[in-house]
Protein backbone atom coordinates (compact mmCIF):
# COMPACT_ATOMS: atom_id res chain seq x y z
CA UNK A 1 0.00 0.00 0.00
CA UNK A 2 1.26 3.59 -0.97
CA UNK A 3 0.83 6.10 1.80
CA UNK A 4 -1.04 9.14 0.09
CA UNK A 5 0.95 12.34 0.23
CA UNK A 6 -0.08 15.59 -0.14
CA UNK A 7 2.13 18.74 -0.47
CA UNK A 8 1.35 22.52 -0.58
CA UNK A 9 3.88 24.43 -2.71
CA UNK A 10 3.06 27.82 -1.68
CA UNK A 11 5.32 29.30 -4.20
CA UNK A 12 6.71 32.90 -3.92
CA UNK A 13 4.00 33.86 -0.82
CA UNK A 14 3.72 34.98 2.73
CA UNK A 15 6.24 36.38 4.40
CA UNK A 16 7.67 34.50 7.66
CA UNK A 17 5.14 35.43 9.90
CA UNK A 18 1.86 34.78 7.31
CA UNK A 19 3.37 31.54 6.52
CA UNK A 20 3.66 30.63 10.38
CA UNK A 21 -0.08 31.59 10.94
CA UNK A 22 -0.95 29.31 7.97
CA UNK A 23 0.60 26.55 9.15
CA UNK A 24 -0.95 26.82 12.43
CA UNK A 25 -4.44 27.33 11.00
CA UNK A 26 -3.49 24.28 9.44
CA UNK A 27 -2.25 22.33 11.76
CA UNK A 28 -5.60 21.46 13.76
CA UNK A 29 -7.33 20.73 10.87
CA UNK A 30 -5.06 17.78 9.67
CA UNK A 31 -2.65 16.20 12.29
CA UNK A 32 -5.37 13.91 13.23
CA UNK A 33 -5.06 12.56 9.31
CA UNK A 34 -2.64 9.39 10.16
CA UNK A 35 -3.67 8.05 6.29
CA UNK A 36 -2.19 10.83 4.42
CA UNK A 37 1.63 12.36 4.61
CA UNK A 38 1.01 16.23 4.49
CA UNK A 39 4.29 18.35 3.65
CA UNK A 40 4.28 22.25 3.36
CA UNK A 41 6.93 24.03 1.06
CA UNK A 42 7.03 27.64 2.39
CA UNK A 43 9.56 30.03 0.56
CA UNK A 44 13.23 30.13 2.04
CA UNK A 45 12.78 32.48 4.47
CA UNK A 46 10.04 30.95 6.03
CA UNK A 47 11.35 27.78 6.63
CA UNK A 48 13.25 28.12 9.95
CA UNK A 49 9.89 29.40 11.84
CA UNK A 50 7.26 27.35 9.45
CA UNK A 51 9.30 24.21 10.79
CA UNK A 52 9.50 25.25 14.34
CA UNK A 53 5.65 25.59 14.19
CA UNK A 54 5.71 22.02 12.81
CA UNK A 55 7.92 20.31 15.00
CA UNK A 56 5.81 17.57 16.91
CA UNK A 57 2.82 18.32 14.60
CA UNK A 58 3.38 14.84 12.31
CA UNK A 59 3.70 17.11 9.62
CA UNK A 60 5.98 17.72 7.27
CA UNK A 61 8.27 20.66 5.95
CA UNK A 62 9.77 20.46 2.33
CA UNK A 63 11.82 23.11 0.34
CA UNK A 64 10.89 24.79 -3.16
CA UNK A 65 14.20 24.31 -4.64
CA UNK A 66 18.36 23.86 -3.77
CA UNK A 67 21.38 23.76 -5.43
CA UNK A 68 23.33 20.38 -5.76
CA UNK A 69 26.58 21.75 -4.55
CA UNK A 70 27.12 21.57 -0.86
CA UNK A 71 28.61 24.92 -0.75
CA UNK A 72 30.50 27.31 -3.17
CA UNK A 73 30.64 30.46 -4.93
CA UNK A 74 26.79 30.31 -6.30
CA UNK A 75 25.61 33.60 -5.35
CA UNK A 76 21.97 33.61 -4.22
CA UNK A 77 21.70 29.61 -4.28
CA UNK A 78 20.30 27.38 -1.15
CA UNK A 79 22.28 23.75 -0.44
CA UNK A 80 20.98 20.62 1.12
CA UNK A 81 23.03 21.02 4.01
CA UNK A 82 21.31 24.49 4.89
CA UNK A 83 18.14 23.03 4.44
CA UNK A 84 18.92 19.74 6.89
CA UNK A 85 19.58 21.50 10.29
CA UNK A 86 15.90 23.88 9.37
CA UNK A 87 14.22 19.96 9.99
CA UNK A 88 13.52 19.89 6.13
CA UNK A 89 12.62 16.36 5.06
CA UNK A 90 11.62 17.12 1.28
CA UNK A 91 12.42 19.05 -1.87
CA UNK A 92 10.22 20.46 -4.81
CA UNK A 93 12.69 19.78 -7.78
CA UNK A 94 12.16 20.45 -11.68
CA UNK A 95 9.01 22.71 -11.13
CA UNK A 96 7.72 23.60 -14.08
CA UNK A 97 8.60 27.05 -13.17
CA UNK A 98 12.04 26.44 -12.69
CA UNK A 99 12.43 24.89 -16.16
CA UNK A 100 10.60 27.75 -17.53
CA UNK A 101 11.25 31.07 -15.72
CA UNK A 102 15.07 29.91 -14.39
CA UNK A 103 15.75 27.52 -17.79
CA UNK A 104 16.48 24.88 -15.64
CA UNK A 105 17.39 21.43 -17.80
CA UNK A 106 16.90 17.87 -17.02
CA UNK A 107 20.59 17.11 -15.90
CA UNK A 108 20.95 20.44 -13.84
CA UNK A 109 17.17 18.69 -12.32
CA UNK A 110 19.36 15.51 -12.24
CA UNK A 111 22.08 16.80 -10.21
CA UNK A 112 19.75 17.70 -8.05
CA UNK A 113 18.09 15.04 -7.22
CA UNK A 114 21.37 13.14 -6.83
CA UNK A 115 22.53 15.44 -4.41
CA UNK A 116 19.16 15.66 -2.53
CA UNK A 117 18.57 11.82 -2.08
CA UNK A 118 22.48 11.80 -0.91
CA UNK A 119 21.40 14.37 1.77
CA UNK A 120 18.61 12.28 3.03
CA UNK A 121 16.24 14.46 1.31
CA UNK A 122 13.10 13.29 -0.07
CA UNK A 123 13.02 14.66 -3.89
CA UNK A 124 9.32 15.48 -5.62
CA UNK A 125 10.65 15.65 -9.01
CA UNK A 126 8.44 17.27 -11.09
CA UNK A 127 7.48 16.09 -14.80
CA UNK A 128 4.54 17.57 -16.72
CA UNK A 129 3.87 18.50 -20.65
CA UNK A 130 3.22 22.02 -22.34
CA UNK A 131 -0.16 22.54 -24.17
CA UNK A 132 1.32 22.96 -27.56
CA UNK A 133 3.04 19.60 -26.62
CA UNK A 134 -0.31 17.96 -25.27
CA UNK A 135 -2.01 19.03 -28.89
CA UNK A 136 1.32 18.28 -31.21
CA UNK A 137 0.38 14.61 -29.55
CA UNK A 138 3.82 14.59 -27.91
CA UNK A 139 2.83 14.23 -24.27
CA UNK A 140 4.62 10.42 -23.72
CA UNK A 141 7.93 11.21 -25.26
CA UNK A 142 8.06 14.77 -23.36
CA UNK A 143 7.46 12.69 -19.80
CA UNK A 144 9.41 9.69 -20.82
CA UNK A 145 12.34 12.38 -21.99
CA UNK A 146 12.01 14.24 -18.40
CA UNK A 147 12.16 11.19 -16.56
CA UNK A 148 15.14 9.56 -18.27
CA UNK A 149 17.15 12.93 -18.19
CA UNK A 150 16.10 13.24 -14.57
CA UNK A 151 16.60 9.76 -12.98
CA UNK A 152 18.58 7.82 -15.62
CA UNK A 153 21.23 6.45 -13.52
CA UNK A 154 19.99 7.05 -10.14
CA UNK A 155 20.00 4.79 -7.60
CA UNK A 156 17.02 4.08 -5.15
CA UNK A 157 17.89 2.58 -1.65
CA UNK A 158 13.82 2.42 -0.96
CA UNK A 159 11.06 3.80 -2.62
CA UNK A 160 10.04 6.19 -0.07
CA UNK A 161 12.64 8.01 -1.12
CA UNK A 162 11.88 9.79 -3.84
CA UNK A 163 8.54 11.09 -5.11
CA UNK A 164 7.17 12.13 -8.97
CA UNK A 165 4.97 14.68 -9.61
CA UNK A 166 3.11 15.04 -12.82
CA UNK A 167 2.22 18.37 -13.50
CA UNK A 168 0.56 19.34 -17.29
CA UNK A 169 1.92 22.95 -17.50
CA UNK A 170 -1.41 23.70 -19.06
CA UNK A 171 -3.17 23.21 -15.80
CA UNK A 172 -0.90 24.76 -13.15
CA UNK A 173 -2.66 27.67 -11.79
CA UNK A 174 -5.22 27.83 -14.42
CA UNK A 175 -8.27 26.59 -12.69
CA UNK A 176 -7.93 23.68 -15.93
CA UNK A 177 -7.42 19.94 -14.43
CA UNK A 178 -6.69 17.47 -16.74
CA UNK A 179 -9.28 14.48 -16.39
CA UNK A 180 -8.75 11.65 -14.73
CA UNK A 181 -8.44 9.84 -18.06
CA UNK A 182 -5.34 11.87 -18.89
CA UNK A 183 -4.00 12.07 -15.69
CA UNK A 184 -4.10 8.48 -14.95
CA UNK A 185 -2.91 7.42 -18.27
CA UNK A 186 0.46 9.71 -17.76
CA UNK A 187 0.68 8.17 -14.04
CA UNK A 188 0.52 4.77 -15.25
CA UNK A 189 3.25 5.42 -18.02
CA UNK A 190 5.32 7.36 -15.12
CA UNK A 191 5.03 4.40 -13.42
CA UNK A 192 6.19 1.73 -16.12
CA UNK A 193 9.02 3.58 -16.82
CA UNK A 194 9.59 4.13 -13.09
CA UNK A 195 9.67 0.37 -13.62
CA UNK A 196 12.68 0.16 -16.43
CA UNK A 197 14.82 2.09 -14.13
CA UNK A 198 14.21 0.72 -10.34
CA UNK A 199 12.37 -2.29 -11.16
CA UNK A 200 8.77 -3.59 -10.08
CA UNK A 201 8.99 -3.73 -6.60
CA UNK A 202 10.44 -0.30 -6.16
CA UNK A 203 8.72 1.23 -8.91
CA UNK A 204 4.97 -0.29 -7.29
CA UNK A 205 5.54 1.31 -4.48
CA UNK A 206 7.17 5.34 -5.65
CA UNK A 207 4.28 7.79 -4.83
CA UNK A 208 3.00 9.66 -7.80
CA UNK A 209 1.27 13.02 -7.44
CA UNK A 210 -0.93 15.14 -9.64
CA UNK A 211 -0.61 18.47 -10.05
CA UNK A 212 -2.51 21.23 -11.67
CA UNK A 213 -5.51 22.86 -10.33
CA UNK A 214 -6.37 20.85 -7.44
CA UNK A 215 -9.22 21.51 -5.23
CA UNK A 216 -11.18 20.29 -2.56
CA UNK A 217 -13.68 19.07 -5.28
CA UNK A 218 -11.86 17.49 -7.40
CA UNK A 219 -9.26 15.87 -5.30
CA UNK A 220 -10.88 12.94 -4.75
CA UNK A 221 -11.84 11.42 -7.95
CA UNK A 222 -8.15 12.53 -8.62
CA UNK A 223 -6.86 10.47 -5.58
CA UNK A 224 -9.20 7.24 -6.45
CA UNK A 225 -7.57 6.56 -10.01
CA UNK A 226 -4.95 3.58 -9.50
CA UNK A 227 -1.99 5.95 -9.86
CA UNK A 228 -2.35 8.82 -8.43
CA UNK A 229 -0.80 8.55 -4.82
CA UNK A 230 -1.32 11.96 -3.65
CA UNK A 231 -1.37 15.99 -4.84
CA UNK A 232 0.88 18.69 -5.38
CA UNK A 233 -1.29 21.58 -4.88
CA UNK A 234 -0.16 25.49 -5.02
CA UNK A 235 -3.29 28.30 -5.39
CA UNK A 236 -5.53 26.10 -2.93
CA UNK A 237 -2.38 25.36 -0.38
CA UNK A 238 -2.72 29.07 0.11
CA UNK A 239 -5.99 28.82 2.40
CA UNK A 240 -6.31 26.55 5.90
CA UNK A 241 -9.84 25.53 4.56
CA UNK A 242 -9.24 24.13 1.47
CA UNK A 243 -5.99 22.43 1.84
CA UNK A 244 -7.52 20.52 5.06
CA UNK A 245 -10.23 19.60 2.76
CA UNK A 246 -7.84 18.50 0.19
CA UNK A 247 -6.17 16.13 2.50
CA UNK A 248 -8.98 15.24 3.98
CA UNK A 249 -10.99 14.22 1.04
CA UNK A 250 -7.56 12.12 -0.18
P1 LIG B 1 -1.85 25.02 -8.83
O1 LIG B 1 -0.27 24.80 -8.82
O2 LIG B 1 -2.44 24.05 -7.83
O3 LIG B 1 -2.05 26.46 -8.42
O4 LIG B 1 -2.35 24.73 -10.21
C1 LIG B 1 0.28 23.51 -8.73
C2 LIG B 1 1.79 23.61 -8.74
O5 LIG B 1 2.34 24.46 -9.44
O6 LIG B 1 2.47 22.81 -8.06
Amino acid sequence: MRRYIVAGNWKMHKTAEEAVNLALALIPLVSDVRSVEVVLCPPFTALPSVGEVLNGSGLFLGAQNMHHEPQGAYTGEISASMLLPLGVSHVILGHSERRHYFIESDPQIREKVGAALQAGLTPILCVGETLAEREAGETESVVSGQLEGCLEGIELAQAEDLVVAYEPVWAIGTGKTATLEQAQEVHALIRAKLTQFFGVDLAGKIRIQYGGSVKPENAAELMAQPDIDGALVGGASLDADSFAAIVRSV
